[in-house]
């Protein structure tokens, strides 16, 4: 965050779970420490979010930081007054902002910089001005161009930002989301490729996770004590990801602190909370697939490489055994449509990765419970 005047805009990116919303959370105090303001939100409800309704939000959001600022006069004509008009302080508070963008002249994108620029303005005229403002945007994999509708809200973000950052303007994007994301706004404008630094939040190494495990217990009040094996246990049932971790040590902490009190000791109870898991994480998504999507998703299962990346041509030959194989073309059909549902990824090398951790091993237990 000591960086001034070039800037990094930054991407976390990482499956469902591996701790980005917590990264971010933990930038908001160094933003803030460093002098930076910090404004954002989460974009989980933004699938259909259409270019106006961007600028909506980034106006939503800067007001509070602006709305103290009183920018002019404005003269109003109020009953109370006689019908007579009176002047008072302008605010850049929200009305103020969206009357800017909707009013100024050009297109979306001209308008959003007018608001922008004219919120630095302001901002950095205080009596003590900030370095920059940090826009911060949980779940931005949301945030999508829509060729058919000609909403391009990707591209208005990136072309604003990139622009108003050209002209020296310390306003700084951090996006946050799963994998998706980043190939999302490179294909939006290739440019994005150099716009930002790309953090991919991988899962925790086995020493990591048993950290992450032991330290919360640690406490000599805390009733609950491991075992090396229960612990090795649970580092291989959340294959490193925290938010599984977290889940099946809720779990274990439940059973182990019941037989502690009726004095007997327990092993972690893989099935059950295995079975739970299913039920609470994995069985919704499933669901909703197609038998065809879920022969598809069976195949690359099974593949040697289902928790890392493969291609279509593995799939391929992966699916040659089954009595109805799947096609080159059929395959990639599929692969979009899963991708869509965000259960796959593509990344940039064209090669795929299941875009929800562990995927492979919940369906390998789906076939073992279905032929058992
Ligand atoms: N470094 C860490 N060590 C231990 N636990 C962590 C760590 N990071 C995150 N967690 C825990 O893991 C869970 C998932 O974290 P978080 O919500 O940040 O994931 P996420 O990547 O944002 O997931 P999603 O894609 O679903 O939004 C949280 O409950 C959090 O407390
Ligand atoms: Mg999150």
């Amino acid at each position: 965050m000591g960086q001034s005047p070039v800037f990094e805009n930054l991407i976390i990116t990482g499956l469902r779970g591996v701790g980005k919303t917590v990264l971010l959370e933990t930038l908001r105090p160094l933003a803030r420490a460093g002098d930076w303001l910090w404004v954002g939100a989460d974009l989980s409800e933004s699938a259909s979010l259409r270019e106006d309704h961007l600028a909506v939000r980034l106006c939503t959001d800067l007001a509070p930081l602006t709305s103290g600022f009183v920018v002019g006069t404005e003269r109003r004509k109020e009953p109370g007054f006689g019908g007579q008009d009176f002047t008072v302080g302008q605010r850049l508070d929200y009305q103020t902002l969206r009357r800017l963008y909707q009013e100024s002249p050009g297109l979306a994108l001209d308008r959003l910089k007018t608001v922008l620029q004219a919120t630095w303005t302001v901002v950095s005229g205080a009596p003590s001005p900030p370095r920059g403002i940090v826009f911060a945007y949980d779940e931005a994999q949301n945030l999508s161009d829509q060729a058919q509708h000609e909403e391009f809200p990707v591209a208005l973000l990136l072309d604003s930002f990139q622009s108003l950052q050209r002209q020296g303007l310390p306003l700084m994007l951090v996006l946050v989301g799963l994998p998706t994301l980043f190939p999302k706004l490179v294909a939006s404008r290739t440019y994005a490729e150099r716009m930002f630094r790309v953090r991919f939040l991988d899962r925790l190494s086995e020493e990591e996770s048993a950290e992450a495990i032991l330290k919360p217990v640690a406490d000599a009040r805390c009733p609950l004590r491991l075992t090396g094996d229960s612990v090795r246990t649970i580092v291989q049932m959340s294959g490193g990801y925290p938010y599984f971790i977290q889940f099946i040590c809720r779990e274990v902490y439940d059973v182990f602190t019941q037989r502690a009190d009726r004095g007997e000791t327990a092993s972690v109870p893989v099935a059950e909370i295995e079975q739970k898991l299913d039920a609470d994480f994995f069985s919704g998504r499933w669901s909703r697939l197609t038998d065809r999507q879920r022969d598809l998703l069976w195949v690359i299962a099974h593949l040697d490489q289902s928790d890392s990346e493969f291609s279509v041509r593995d799939i391929v030959q992966g699916s040659a055994a089954l009595s109805k194989p799947f096609s080159a073309s059929h395959i990639n059909q599929m692969l979009l449509n899963l991708a869509a549902q965000g259960l796959v990824f593509k990344n940039r090398y064209g090669r795929y990765s299941f875009a929800v951790p562990l995927l492979d091993r919940f369906i390998r237990r789906q076939t073992v419970a279905a032929e058992g």
